[in-house]
C-alpha cells in the first residue's frame, strides 16, 4: 500500500472533481484525485464506435450555462451551432407523424391551448422557487408530497397536453416516470435552467456542442492538473475521519489529507465505508437519491437524409419509444448522426428484450419520425449507463417523493473534514456538467476559506 500525504483528496474525477482539484491546485493546495474508472469524465465520455465518433455521455450546452461557456473559453475549447433549419416531427397518439415548426406541438387547437396555459402556470411557479433552496418555496411541502403527474391531472383534464408536459421533464431530464418525483423536483429542474419554457425550448436547451467532444473539458482539466495527480483506476473503499483530517483508501493507495471532497453520483456515496459513519440523517439521505434511466441511441447514416426532406431533425412524441430525437451530425462530418433517447418504464421494456430486436425497435420508432430509410444506419450505438459500475443509470440522481423538502438543504453540508458534490446537488445547472463546475469551485472555495487562502 502506497502512502501519500496531501492538503485535499478527491474522490472522483468527473467534471466535479477534476474542477475542485484545479481550483485547489491553482491556490496553492497540494491535491490528489483518485478515479475508479481507467479514464478520466464519469458521464461524459467521447468515444470512436466502429470509427464513429459519438458523445456516449453529455454533450450539449445552452445560453445559460455560463460557468460551462467560462470554462470551456478558460480551456480554449471551441463550440459548434446544433443543426436545426428545418421543420419538426411530431407523432400523435394515433401514431401520424405532423411536421410543425416552433416549439409547441400540432395537437389540436384545444390541446395546443391548453399546453401554453400549463406552460405559463409553470413559469409563474419556477419564478418563486430559488433553485438554490427550493424547501424555502412557502408552498414547499405541499409541493413536494404530490407527484408531478398527479399535479398535472390537477390541472388540467386533457391528456395530450399532460403526457406532452410530462414529457419535458419527465422522459426529457429527470428521466423517472413522472409519478415518481414531485412537483417541487420539477420546479427545481427548470428553476435551474431559469425557466420552464427554456425547457420547452429545444433551440435554447440543446443550443451548442463542443467541438472534439465535451469529454475535452475534463481531459484538458486533467491535463493540466498532471499525471501524477490524477490516479486512474483507484475505486476509493474507504474513509477514516475525525477532527484533524481523514485517511482515504482505495486497494492500493492510502492518502492522509485534510479535507476530502466525495465527487461522485449522489447513488454511490454508500458504496464507501466511512469510518466512523456518518450521521444518522446523512446516511438516511442517500438512500433518497436515485438515478433515473435513458437509453441514449445513436444511429449514423451515409448522408443527413431528413435534410434534403426539409427536415431539422428534431422530433418528439410521448406515444412513441423514442420520445425525442435530433440531428447530432459531428463538426465538419459529411455523414448524418441522429440521436434519440428511450426513458425510464420504456426502457425497461425494451431492456427485456434481445439486442437485435431492441435495434430494430428502436429503428422503427426513428423510422415513424424520418421515414424508411431511418431503418439503416451504418453505425448504431446504445449509450447503456445503467450497467456502469461506477454510475448505474443515467442522465442524473433526484430526490423521491418529499426528499427535498426533508434532506435538500443538508445535502451540502460538510461532515468534519468531508465534503459531498455533484452536479446532482447543484442549483444553477443542476443535473449538468454547468452544475458540477458550479459545485467543484464552490467546494474548492469553502476549504480555501476554512485555510485563510481564499483570493
Ligand atoms: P460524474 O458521474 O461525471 O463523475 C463522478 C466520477 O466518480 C466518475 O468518474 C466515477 O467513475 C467516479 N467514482 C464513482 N465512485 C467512485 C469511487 N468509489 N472511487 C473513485 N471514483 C469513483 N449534461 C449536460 O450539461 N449536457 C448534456 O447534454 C448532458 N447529457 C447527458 C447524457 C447522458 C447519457 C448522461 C449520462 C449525462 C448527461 N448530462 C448532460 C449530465 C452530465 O454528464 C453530468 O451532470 C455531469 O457530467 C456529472 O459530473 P460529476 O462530476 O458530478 O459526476
Amino acid at each position: 500500500m502506497e502512502h501519500i500525504e496531501r492538503d485535499v483528496v478527491i474522490v472522483g474525477a468527473g467534471a466535479t472533481g477534476l474542477n475542485a482539484a484545479y481550483r485547489l491546485q491553482q491556490a496553492g493546495k497540494s491535491v490528489i484525485v483518485l478515479e475508479a474508472r481507467d479514464r478520466v469524465g464519469g458521464r461524459l465520455w467521447t468515444n470512436a464506435i466502429d470509427g464513429q465518433m459519438y458523445e456516449i455521455g453529455g454533450q450539449w450546452v445552452s445560453p445559460d450555462q455560463t460557468e460551462l461557456i467560462g470554462t470551456l473559453d478558460e480551456l480554449g475549447l471551441e463550440t459548434y451551432s446544433r443543426f436545426r433549419e428545418g421543420e419538426s416531427v411530431y407523432v400523435t397518439p394515433s401514431g401520424e407523424a405532423k411536421r410543425f415548426t416552433g416549439d409547441i406541438f400540432p395537437a389540436g387547437e384545444h390541446t395546443e391551448a391548453e399546453i401554453t396555459r400549463l406552460i405559463g402556470i409553470l413559469d409563474e411557479l419556477v419564478a418563486q422557487t430559488d433553485p438554490a433552496a427550493p424547501w424555502e418555496h412557502p408552498r414547499a411541502k405541499e409541493f413536494d408530497h404530490i407527484s408531478f403527474r398527479a399535479w398535472l391531472e390537477s390541472e388540467s383534464d386533457d391528456s395530450e397536453a399532460v403526457e406532452n408536459i410530462s414529457l419535458f421533464i419527465a422522459d426529457a431530464m429527470l428521466t423517472k416516470p413522472s409519478h415518481a418525483f414531485s412537483l417541487l423536483q420539477a420546479l427545481l429542474m427548470a428553476a435551474s435552467a431559469g425557466s420552464f419554457s427554456h425547457l420547452v425550448d429545444a433551440d435554447f436547451i440543446l443550443d451548442k456542442r463542443v467541438v472534439g467532444g465535451l469529454q475535452s473539458v475534463p481531459l484538458v482539466l486533467a491535463e493540466r492538473l498532471g499525471r501524477d495527480v490524477v490516479r486512474l483506476e483507484q475505486p476509493v473503499r474507504s474513509i477514516s475521519w475525525g477532527s484533524l483530517g481523514a485517511v482515504v483508501r482505495s486497494d492500493e493507495l492510502e492518502v492522509a489529507a485534510d479535507h476530502v471532497i466525495v465527487a461522485v453520483p449522489p447513488n454511490l456515496y454508500d458504496r464507501i465505508d466511512y469510518l466512523p459513519a456518518l450521521p444518522r440523517l446523512r446516511q438516511q439521505q442517500f438512500q433518497h437519491q436515485s438515478l433515473g434511466l435513458v437509453i441514449k441511441v445513436h444511429a449514423t447514416y451515409e448522408t443527413p437524409f431528413w435534410r434534403s426532406a426539409g427536415l431539422s431533425g428534431t422530433a418528439f412524441s410521448p406515444y412513441q419509444l423514442v420520445h425525442e430525437a435530433y440531428d447530432n451530425t459531428n463538426h465538419g462530418e459529411n455523414r448524418g448522426t441522429l440521436v434519440g433517447f428511450v426513458s425510464d418504464e420504456k426502457a425497461d421494456a425494451v431492456f427485456r428484450l434481445s439486442a437485435s430486436e431492441r435495434k430494430q425497435r428502436i429503428l422503427e420508432s426513428l423510422a415513424t419520425y424520418y421515414g424508411p430509410e431511418a431503418l439503416t444506419p451504418a453505425v448504431y450505438y446504445e449509450s447503456d449507463w445503467a450497467a456502469e459500475e461506477w454510475t448505474r443509470g443515467a442522465y442524473a440522481t433526484s430526490f423521491d417523493l418529499g426528499g427535498l423538502t426533508r434532506y435538500g438543504a443538508m445535502q451540502l453540508e460538510p461532515i468534519g473534514p468531508i465534503r459531498f458534490g455533484s452536479s446532482d446537488l447543484a442549483a444553477e445547472g443542476y443535473q449538468h456538467v454547468d452544475g458540477a463546475l458550479r459545485v467543484g469551485k464552490r467546494l474548492a472555495h469553502e476549504i480555501l476559506a476554512l485555510d485563510g487562502a481564499d483570493q
